[in-house]
């Protein structure tokens, strides 16, 4: 059972095994091959991974080339998919519903293709969920890197040369992200209000601490689809929500938003208006800025200064914690990669009715066989 593991783009310094991984899927029988220098920005060597007993290669290619199976963090270029063998899998953070003809790709290379990112938030697959695993860094690292721009301090202190007020910062979507985000700016001393379309949020953010602060109509009231995530809100909410973040956001220091909707793009929350309605010095952090983003005038990848002195980040990445988020990656793959190995015959044996399996499998023998993807033909 040959196991390759790819480099990640340049943007992105997390690598999808860890030599913890690397021994786990060894002691199940497991040959694991790595692209040279893939562990390189999460603070791996070439040489910790060839001391947990894995095989380091020149490039993509010579990984994949006789791989039963592909490990990726992000999905991996059209050229490895095809040198890819028939009959591969590959798991990794598809992005499908951004996928651009990837999915055709997959299937006509005859691989079987993962997206992690699909996995059902089910009791079964906690340890596999990499979407948690990831935003819970992510809110977290929101916040310092909030700070850090700031030239404020967040809490409340009292010195003999006079008393400096605590910071506010407001939270826009109290999912995962969210939640570590609130508890992260509480723990540093900011007094935190948030805000979600979904009405089960509000007795969490309470539990955290923080003050929930939301349009609390029938439509909010029903606001939760079946998966647990939030629904995109009529026109009629949306400008009321507007409405009442306008008021609330003129008294905020440190603005953080995480509001995603799945296969959707990000509602914009944050209007220029409002920006340019806060105080200069004022932070926002714009962790949807690769899905649309939340704020509007947010760039991917950089510091935004307005005109008037409000700094809007739009870089604040799981990538400034690749070393955290590649372990606990790497943790989620192998939960759910070692549940498809027999261990007897040490090769994988899929069972294609699982409901992990249907829910994450994109294309297999060929075609697409996702029912969310389905319509779409492979070249
Ligand atoms: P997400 O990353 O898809 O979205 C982030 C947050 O933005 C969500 O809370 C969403 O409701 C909110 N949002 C969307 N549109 C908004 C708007 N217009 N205004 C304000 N907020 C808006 O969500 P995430 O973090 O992936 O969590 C989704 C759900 O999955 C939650 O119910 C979470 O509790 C649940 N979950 C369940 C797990 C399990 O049972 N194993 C594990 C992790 C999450």
């Amino acid at each position: 059972m040959h196991i390759a593991v790819l480099s990640e783009t340049v943007t992105d310094t997390r690598v999808a095994i860890t030599p913890e991984t690397v021994r786990k899927y060894g002691a199940l029988g497991g040959k694991v091959h790595i692209e040279g220098g893939a562990g390189d920005r999460a603070g791996i060597s070439d040489q910790d991974f060839q001391d947990a007993g894995a095989n380091m290669v020149p490039d993509a290619f010579s990984a994949v080339k006789d791989a039963d199976i592909v490990l990726a963090v992000g999905r991996p270029n059209e050229a490895v998919i095809r040198a890819c063998k028939p009959g591969a899998a590959i798991f990794a953070t598809m992005d499908p519903h951004r996928a651009n003809g990837a999915l055709d790709v997959f299937a006509s290379a005859g691989v079987n293709a993962f997206a992690m990112e699909l996995m059902p938030r089910i009791t079964r697959a906690q340890s596999m969920d990499v979407l948690s695993s990831q935003a819970n860094l992510a809110g977290y690292r929101a916040v310092i890197d909030a700070t850090a721009e700031f030239s404020r301090l967040l809490p409340m202190m009292m010195t003999a040369a006079g008393t400096i007020p605590a910071a506010q910062v407001f939270v826009m979507g109290a999912g995962v992200a969210g939640l570590q985000a609130i508890a992260t700016a509480r723990r540093l001393g900011g007094v935190v209000t948030a805000t979600d379309v979904r009405p089960a949020t509000k007795e969490q953010v309470a539990s955290l601490g923080a003050k929930f602060v939301a349009v609390e109509d029938d439509e909010f009231k029903a606001a939760e689809s079946s998966g647990g995530y939030a629904k995109e809100m009529s026109r009629e909410y949306q400008a009321k929500q507007a409405e009442l973040i306008a008021d609330h956001i003129v008294r905020q220091d440190i603005v953080i938003t995480t509001a995603l909707i799945p296969g959707r793009p990000a509602p914009r929350l944050v209007t220029q208006d409002m920006v340019d309605a806060m105080r200069p010095g004022s932070v926002l952090v714009d962790l949807a800025v690769d899905s649309g983003g939340n704020v509007e005038g947010s760039r991917s990848g950089e510091v935004v200064t307005t005109s008037r002195g409000v700094k809007i980040i739009g870089n604040s990445t799981i990538s400034k914690v690749g070393t955290t988020a590649s372990n606990l990656y790497a943790r989620n793959l192998y939960s759910f990669v070692s549940t498809l190995i027999d261990r007897d015959k040490i090769a994988l044996s899929i069972d294609w009715d699982d409901e992990l399996v249907r829910s994450t499998n994109l294309t297999r023998d060929g075609i697409i066989v996702h029912p969310t993807f389905k319509g779409e033909k492979p070249n």
